[in-house]
């Protein structure tokens, strides 16, 4: 696969893209459960919407710091994305603050996190997003485990204070198995969408080692891509939604 070369469209530098704009639209990616694919996909729409030309920063709160390793390995010649290393800082580890310290291009921001992260720690973060993205594994456990993370998201105070878009997608999928049957079963009888399912590949792996995402290759068809593509249409339709309610 070919690195599209592009430079990012945006610059620090200008300030044109300041004036009129909303504040940046927050991502979270979120589940109590580790290994599910957080960071995998918190760092591939962080490349989308670097792709696109949106002023992105990529705000890491998990201490294993996955995010910024990713960030620290990416090309310079690859789309610009501001790292926060925000597990790091003490003061930054209040989710409010980390909205000064991105740059003020910034249009989109995503947010990875630890596992574990419940009670007080996951409505703050909750009360810092505009939009949740919860990632589940085919495996009993974390059937389970997202189960009770997805209580925990709706019962949050936060999230009853002020309601958001949440959807689930299914990761490390190996369609044509009893597993990722049941968890089908379970993610369709869920009251949330369930927007997308990515297979198991080393494709993120290999990616991932590089500091890209599949927005980074210059190949559109790519099988995994478009595996994407309803979880971006998603994405951009909420996005879009969110903007027009603020112009109002
Ligand atoms: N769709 C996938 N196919 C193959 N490997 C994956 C996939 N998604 C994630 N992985 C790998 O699984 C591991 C855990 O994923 P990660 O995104 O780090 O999970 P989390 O951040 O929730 O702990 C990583 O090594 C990652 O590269
Ligand atoms: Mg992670």
């Amino acid at each position: 696969m070919r690195v599209n070369n592009h430079k990012p469209h945006h610059s620090f530098q200008s300030s044109a893209r300041v004036i009129n704009q909303a504040r940046p639209f927050r991502v979270l990616l979120a589940n109590a459960k580790g290994g599910c694919g957080k960071t995998t996909l918190a760092t591939n729409i962080a490349s989308h919407f670097a792709s696109q030309g949106e002023g992105t920063a990529l705000i890491d709160y998990d201490p294993q710091g996955s995010s910024s390793d990713w960030l620290s390995a990416r090309n310079s010649n690859a789309a610009n994305i501001t790292g926060i290393a925000a597990f790091k800082n003490q003061h930054l580890n209040t989710t409010r603050s980390y909205a000064l310290r991105v740059p003020a291009t910034t249009t989109r921001i995503v947010i990875d996190t630890p596992a574990g992260l419940t009670g007080h720690g996951l409505s703050d973060m909750i009360q810092a997003s505009d939009l949740i993205i919860i990632p589940v594994i085919p495996s009993s456990i974390d059937i389970r485990a997202a189960t009770r993370f997805i209580k925990d998201v709706l019962l949050s105070p936060s999230y009853r204070t002020r309601k958001k878009p949440i959807a689930v997608v299914a990761n490390r999928v190996k369609k044509n198995t009893l597993i990722y049957q049941k968890l089908e079963r379970f993610l369709n009888s869920l009251n949330i969408p369930f927007i997308a399912s990515f297979r198991d590949t080393q494709q993120y792996v290999r990616a991932s080692e590089h500091g890209l995402g599949l927005a980074d290759y210059a190949q559109k068809d790519n099988k995994d891509r478009l595996e994407w593509l309803p979880m971006i249409a998603w994405l951009e339709q909420q996005i879009r939604l969110q903007n027009k309610f603020l112009k109002k």
